[in-house]
């Protein structure tokens, strides 16, 4: 990856092809274990080995597992690598979550996290959704207070309008906000932008999930010899210079694949 793919967040200088570990360490419906815990170790490691060191996880994925898994593929590599990961969401079932903003419960997601990572310390620790039934000024407020306690470094939030980003920004510094955004899925441009102009981290979930491309560019990239996904990553990193990008992978070709999307050359914001 090339050094101008980079966004500082403080001190450290992460690289704006991250990985996202929600898919290869859990099972089908992000429930169980994974299938192939020898292979997603695997991976990840070499995902770090090739210059990742932006991992996103959740208490939630598994649940449980992820966190798990994360923990001991980076034991290695400890402080080279930032873990992100995120409370507040409750997986009840295979491919069924339900919100918990309250700040109690978010203490425990919390506590759960840092045993589960072996931390004293959460480097980026996202609210995951906003509770419909607390106020965002509540569920942040807490994660103010854990960062205040030396708990959390960074907060983050998750799956947010610019409305809701705002209100959190009244009650604690955000330093990354996460939410779907691609090629075809633009919902949250205005998050984004927002991000942009403040030099916030903006964490680009289902980076190359769902990508539909216009015919032109596609005939384009295949001319170059680029694959719709590393047309997919190259357009969010073309976007915007704080956006970064987290997709998963189990497979050590598609990562390289993905980790090769830094270098391409050609303008594509357009199409
Ligand atoms: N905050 C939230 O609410 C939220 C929601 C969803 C996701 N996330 C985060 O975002 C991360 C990524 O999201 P995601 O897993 O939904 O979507 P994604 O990364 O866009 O897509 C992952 C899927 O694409 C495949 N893939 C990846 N690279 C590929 C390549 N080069 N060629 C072909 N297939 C490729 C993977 O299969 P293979 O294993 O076969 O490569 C996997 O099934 C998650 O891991 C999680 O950390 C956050």
């Amino acid at each position: 990856m090339s050094t101008n793919n980079t966004f500082k967040l403080d001190d450290f200088e992460i690289n704006r092809i991250g990985f996202g570990a929600m898919r290869t360490t859990t099972g089908a419906g992000i429930w169980g274990d994974t299938p192939n815990k020898e292979n997603a170790i695997k991976v990840i490691r070499a995902a770090i080995e090739n210059g990742v060191n932006f991992i996103d996880t959740a208490d939630s994925y598994g649940p449980y597992t992820s966190e798990l898994l994360v923990q001991e593929a980076i034991r290695p590599f400890k402080d080279e690598v930032m873990v992100a990961t995120k409370g507040g969401a409750v997986k009840y079932k295979p491919g069924a979550i339900m919100a918990n903003g309250h700040p109690y419960y978010l203490r425990t997601a919390l506590e759960g996290s840092l045993n589960r990572l072996q931390r004293d310390v959460i480097d980026l620790y996202f609210l995951h959704r906003v509770d419909p039934n607390i106020p965002i000024e509540e569920s942040v407020g807490a994660l103010a207070e854990f960062q205040k306690e030396g708990k959390i470094k960074h907060i983050g939030i998750s799956n947010v309008t610019v409305e809701q980003f705002e209100r959190a920004q009244t009650v604690a510094k955000i330093d990354a906000v996460q939410n779907a955004f691609n090629y075809n899925d633009r919902r949250y441009e205005h998050v984004v932008n927002k991000t942009t102009r403040e030099n916030i981290a903006f964490i680009a979930h289902t980076p190359v999930a769902r990508n539909n491309w216009n015919e032109t560019a596609l005939a384009k990239a295949r001319q170059k010899k680029i694959s719709v996904n590393q047309l997919s990553l190259a357009w969010l990193l073309q976007f915007a210079p704080n956006v970064i990008s987290i997709p998963g992978t189990s497979s050590l070709a598609h990562l390289q694949e993905n980790l090769a999307s830094g270098t391409i050359d050609f303008q594509i914001n357009t199409y």
